[in-house]
């Protein structure tokens, strides 16, 4: 491209404008479904297009389609925001466009890789046996680190399948209802098989209960099964629950089974002091996952998964092809870790956005957005008929409103779907909601870097006003 300046230049200005007013935007796409089928062609353009063209449809075509995650009133999901140094990171990992599947074919991004991921450790209190390595996202982190757990039951799986084998007992995988799918999946997809992803009953605080752990594993024991996995979250998505690490460390370590920490939201917090508890017990993890693209400020997508024993994870997947073998020593070929041969150069933006931002100031941000969590709930219990459902010890807070005249379960889970969605439709913010104990609850949740106290109270504003909107709906029913 001869004008490579001018396009940078071109889009510099549009993401810094972007940035600076977001608000400007709905925070949820108001597309319709098809929407941008039908504006684009069928067929791509036999000759090439100016730059300045291309762009102008990214604008009026695409950016409609957009929910803008970097609105400071995205309250859905894990809200996120991607510190702008590291967008830029992004940028020039772009350019390089190295594929770092062995240390050669691109020095600096396994070795970066490998310091960022130490100073990250370090950051997060953790111990020195855990070594990390950059995926994706959590989902495929977390498979990687069950299909380590799967290899180092020494049941030769690797080699000899699992199919057809009557030597092979069940293997187990305990989570709870608030684990996130995505352990499910891996229990699907490396044969393990649903039946055998066991559900631990929670407390009130929607944590596992390390008695109902001890009596699933003591009865598959006696049933001939062998535990594979305990699967616990630091941080689960419904309400940022935390599953007692050290206590069901203890139970795996006495069932021989791996310890699988999944600290992908809350694990981030653990940067900062008064929050370091929340991966206590992870000395005893034999794998965890941290997402710093949900709540570090780096661009989705990266997930860094630690694990104890490399050597285990490199016995899972490695498999070198002749035309991939080399003679570099005591190096690490990132595509000996994982079912990927190709990876992007993640590590770049994770280290411009620690070395930009620095720790202090990640660690003020973190603290804003559960400070605003709190203040959030504060307002929630002194309304009348609002009502906080499930604690609240991060950045995000469930909620629901209850008013007298709405009558039963069914009636006030739709009054408060009603709600949300009319608060979405206005563009001014955005909620989602989960369920919790059979019934709908309303989730806000802070972790972008512009959200104010401004911000947060105008949700409130707009939700309160919802309402009683969906209220008068009802009565006039
Ligand atoms: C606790 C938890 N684990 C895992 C995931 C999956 O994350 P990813 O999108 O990186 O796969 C999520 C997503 O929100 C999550 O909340």
């Amino acid at each position: 491209m001869d004008d490579l300046l001018s396009a940078f230049d071109r889009a510099a200005r549009w993401i810094d404008d972007y940035y600076r007013h977001p608000e400007r935007y709905p925070v949820l796409s108001r597309a319709r479904p098809g929407d941008l089928h039908r504006a684009l062609p069928a067929e791509a353009p036999k000759d090439g297009e100016a730059f300045e063209t291309i762009f102008a449809d990214f604008e009026s075509l695409v950016l409609p389609g957009i929910t803008h995650w970097n609105h400071p009133r995205f309250f859905a999901h894990f809200s996120i925001s991607a510190t702008p140094a590291a967008v830029v990171a992004e940028a020039l990992a772009a350019a390089l466009d190295v594929n770092a599947m062995l240390w050669r074919t691109s020095p600096a991004a396994t070795e970066l890789e490998e310091v960022v991921l130490v100073w990250l450790r370090t950051l997060l209190g953790l111990d020195d046996g855990l070594h990390g390595i950059v995926y994706d996202t959590a989902s495929i982190a977390g498979f990687t680190a069950l299909a380590a757990a799967r290899e180092a039951l020494g049941l030769e799986i690797r080699d000899r399948g699992m199919g057809g084998r009557s030597d092979l007992p069940p293997l187990r995988v305990y989570v709870t209802d608030h684990t996130h799918s995505h352990v499910e999946k891996a229990a699907i997809a490396l044969g393990i098989g649903r039946a055998n992803v066991v559900k631990i009953a929670c407390d009130d605080a929607f944590a596992m209960r390390p008695d109902a752990l001890e009596a699933a594993l003591a009865a598959d024991v006696a049933r001939g099964m062998r535990p594979m996995c305990v699967a616990a979250t630091v941080g689960t998505t419904s309400t940022t629950s935390s599953d007692p690490v050290p206590a069901i460390a203890e139970i795996a370590r006495r069932y021989a089974a791996w310890l699988h920490v999944d600290a992908s939201y809350a694990g981030p917090a653990a940067i900062v002091p008064e929050f370091r508890t929340l991966l206590a017990g992870c000395e005893f993890a034999d794998s965890l996952v941290v997402n710093p693209h949900k709540w570090l400020f780096v661009p989705i997508d990266l997930s860094v998964l630690y694990v104890r024993d490399m050597e285990n994870l490199r016995r899972t997947f490695s498999l070198v092809a002749d035309y991939l073998v080399t003679s570099d020593g005591d190096v690490r070929n990132y595509m000996d870790y994982g079912l990927q041969l190709g990876r992007r150069f993640r590590a770049l933006k994770l280290w411009f956005a620690i070395r930009h931002l620095g720790a202090n100031r990640m660690r003020d941000l973190l603290r804003g957005h559960v400070a605003l969590a709190q203040t959030f709930a504060t307002w929630v219990e002194a309304e009348p008929a609002w009502i906080v459902v499930a604690p609240h010890p991060l950045s995000v807070v469930c909620f629901r409103h209850e008013p007298a005249d709405v009558d039963g379960g069914d009636a006030l889970d739709a009054h408060n779907l009603a709600i949300v969605d009319r608060v979405n439709a206005s563009g001014e913010a955005y909620f989602s909601t989960t369920k919790l104990n059979g019934r709908v609850a309303i989730r806000i949740a802070i972790g972008n870097e512009r959200t104010t106290l401004g911000d947060v109270a105008a949700g409130w504003r707009l939700l309160r006003e919802a309402a009683t909107t969906a209220n008068m709906a009802n009565a006039n029913v």
